[in-house]
Formats: structure tokens, C-alpha cells, sequence
């Protein structure tokens, strides 16, 4: 058996038309330039599929995590999908790719990367999860279903490869600190630090597994941080491998059957339901969202990825849409005020500064009263 690596890249590009999608030419080119690279033996497979302005690139080959040529090879695919985007005029062309030249890892600049290096088992079936309009904190809450709650996972009860529980790092993205929980018995700790969706301060992301096993990965790149103001969300990817022993498919899925709010939406600054979604409907358009979930299925054969089989797109997801478009309506009634807008601290990254300068010098500071006695 020998170690497979599975890396799934994402980037926006530049949109069609304004933030909501990608255009089927830049699809197009990256298709024709993975398979040259399976062509070129650099990949065993690949996939190209989008969730809104947002393109992935899920790829299989032997070369391990963080591994430079496949990394400069998403680079300079986004690069000439770039260069293509700017062609159409596409909404934000080039925006995300930081001019700067390729450091070796997309991870550090702009696009989002979950990898994993597994043992292929003979049946291999796995998730590629993709989002659009919100942030990296938006896995929390599955993650945290599919790998601890047996009321979601009932093989935490019943399967015995499973009944132990899972370990799951804990990236803080802001403190630039990691660190391991083992469940159950963590349980209440880990929820003391992953129960939060600010996008900037203090953020969490879960990435489940033993590092020599990984069962999930996440991506863990904070735009806000690299660009120094919020040109978008963060757009999250993660894989979820399945069955055997893991969480079964159904167990994967199912909390995306009650959509949660997360923080993303219009302008990086609202609280909304993240709905999940048919890869054809994953096209942002109320308020530019609302936040939306794609998950691509594939069984791997000898590194070939099998599929995608659209997860979501499913109609026992139907009631889930329904409901994230009531809750939409719920929260848009709050306009610009909290919970509806997220909390001053995390817009801080957003374009408000500049609109706040403006007020600079208007405020004074409010003098202490001078005790009235009630009685003369
Ligand atoms: C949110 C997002 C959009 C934009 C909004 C304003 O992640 O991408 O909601 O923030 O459309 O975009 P600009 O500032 O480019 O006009
Ligand atoms: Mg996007």
C-alpha cells in the first residue's frame, strides 16, 4: 500500500457577474491544464468544480502535504485563469492572488488548501466539502457533529472502530497557536474554544484526526490577516474521508441538514444560514448569498477520483434549503444591526474603517454628571 495525497485547492478568480460565480471558460482551462498534468505524470487525477466566485482544484498524486510542484502547479493555474478572468472583464480579477511572487505554498497566500496523505483502503469513499461567502470558522459546527455527537453519528455508539472517538486539532489562527483535544474526554473543552464564529479574532478551525491518520482536513489560510483588510471571505474546503470505521456518508451530510449561521454574506459582515446546495444552484444571488455548502462525493480507485456525485444536491436536502431561506428572511429583518451585521470586532477588516474616519474629531467624550441631590 503505498501514501496518496489528496489536495484540494480553492481561489476566487474573479467573478460572473459581480461576486457570484465562476465563468465556464476559466472551468474549461482548468480542466485542460489538469489533465495535461495527469498527462505529465505530476497528477494521478483531478477534478475542477466551483461553489460561487470560488474554482476547486481536487487532485490526487504521490508527492505529499505542502508539496511545491503541486502547489506551483494551482498556482500558475489560477495565475492563467487570471490573466483569462482579466480578458472577460470578470468582477475582482486578480484581487485574491497577492501580486507577489509564489513562495512555494499557495497556503500562504491567497487560496485555500485542505490536504491530506492517506493509505488508500480498497474502498475509499470520500467528501469534498466547498463553501462560498463565509469564513473557515463555518466547519466548526459540522465538524464537530460528524466526529463527537452521537446524536449525529450514531457509529460513535455502534461502531466499534469508532466508539474510542476522534482526536482533533484545533487551529487558533489569530494566537498562531495548534493544539490536540482527544474526544469525549476533551469535549467540553474543545467546545469552550470552537463555539464561535468570529472571523478574525480568536478563530478556530477543526481539523480532526490523528496527524498519521487523518480522517478530515480544513483549510486554515485567513485572507483578512494576509491581505490586512477583508477583500472577501475565506472561502473554506475541507475533505472528510468515509465508512469503515469513519463516520458513514449519511453521518457526513446530516448536519447540513439544519443549516447553522455563520458569518460571512454580504460584504464578509452578516450572520447567515449556510445553505446546502446542487453544485448547478451554487450561485450566491439574495444579498450576495446566502452563505452556501457544495459536497462533491468520490470513491478513489488507485488515486482516481471516481465521480463527483453532487451530495447535497439531493432532495432530502430540499427542507434544509427551504428552512435557510426562512432564516434568512428572519435575520435580513435585522438590517444593519447585530445579530443580523456581525459584532463591531469583526469587521474590522471590512471596508467600515474607512468610513469611519470621517468621524474622526465628531466625538467627544461624554463628561461625568454632576450629582442633581433629588431634594432642595
Ligand atoms: C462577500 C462578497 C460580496 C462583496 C460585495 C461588495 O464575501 O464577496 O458580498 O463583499 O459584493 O463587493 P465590492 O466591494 O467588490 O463591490
Ligand atoms: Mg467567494
Amino acid at each position: 500500500m503505498s501514501v496518496l495525497t489528496i489536495s484540494a485547492i480553492t481561489a476566487d478568480i474573479g467573478g460572473y457577474v459581480g461576486h457570484s460565480a465562476v465563468h465556464p471558460d476559466l472551468s474549461d482551462v482548468a480542466l485542460q491544464r489538469v489533465d495535461a498534468a495527469i498527462s505529465q505524470g505530476l497528477l494521478i487525477d483531478g477534478a475542477v468544480n466551483s461553489c460561487g466566485d470560488d474554482i476547486n482544484l481536487v487532485m490526487t498524486h504521490r508527492h505529499g502535504v505542502d508539496a511545491e510542484p503541486v502547489h506551483h502547479f494551482a498556482w500558475d493555474t489560477f495565475v492563467e485563469l487570471t490573466e483569462l478572468a482579466k480578458r472577460l472583464h470578470l468582477y475582482g480579477a486578480g484581487r485574491d492572488l497577492p501580486a507577489d511572487a509564489f513562495s512555494g505554498n499557495v497556503g500562504e497566500t491567497r487560496p485555500g488548501v485542505a490536504e491530506m496523505e492517506i493509505f488508500e483502503r480498497p474502498s475509499e469513499p470520500l467528501i469534498v466539502f466547498a463553501a462560498d461567502k463565509t469564513s473557515l470558522g463555518a466547519w466548526n459546527l459540522p465538524l464537530y457533529k460528524i466526529f463527537c455527537d452521537p446524536c449525529n453519528t450514531a457509529g460513535l455508539i455502534i461502531d466499534k472502530g469508532m466508539h474510542a472517538g476522534f482526536t482533533v486539532e484545533v487551529y487558533d489562527l489569530i494566537e498562531r497557536r495548534k493544539a490536540f483535544f482527544n474526544c469525549p474526554e476533551d469535549l467540553y473543552d474543545l467546545l469552550s474554544y470552537i463555539g464561535h464564529h468570529r472571523t478574525v479574532r480568536d478563530q478556530a478551525c477543526l481539523s480532526p484526526g490523528n496527524p498519521d491518520d487523518p480522517v478530515a482536513s480544513t483549510s486554515t489560510s485567513l485572507l483578512s490577516l494576509i491581505a490586512g483588510r477583508c477583500v472577501g471571505k475565506d472561502d473554506p474546503i475541507m475533505i472528510v474521508r468515509c465508512q469503515s470505521g469513519l463516520p458513514a456518508v449519511g453521518e457526513v451530510l446530516e448536519p447540513f441538514a439544519n443549516p447553522h449561521y455563520v458569518a460571512g454574506w454580504m460584504r464578509g459582515s452578516h450572520n447567515g444560514p449556510l445553505m446546502p446546495c446542487a453544485l448547478d444552484d451554487a450561485h450566491p444571488a439574495r444579498f450576495d448569498g446566502p452563505p452556501r455548502v457544495v459536497a462533491m462525493g468520490f470513491q478513489l480507485a488507485d488515486g482516481r477520483l471516481v465521480g463527483p456525485r453532487d451530495m447535497l444536491g439531493d432532495i432530502s436536502f430540499d427542507r434544509a434549503r427551504t428552512q435557510a431561506l426562512e432564516m434568512d428572511d428572519y435575520m435580513r429583518r435585522n438590517g444593519p444591526f447585530e445579530p443580523g451585521r456581525l459584532p463591531i470586532e469583526d469587521i474590522e477588516y471590512t471596508t467600515r474603517p474607512q468610513v469611519v474616519e470621517r468621524m474622526h474629531g465628531r466625538w467627544e467624550p461624554i463628561e461625568e454628571p454632576t450629582p442633581t441631590p433629588a431634594y432642595r
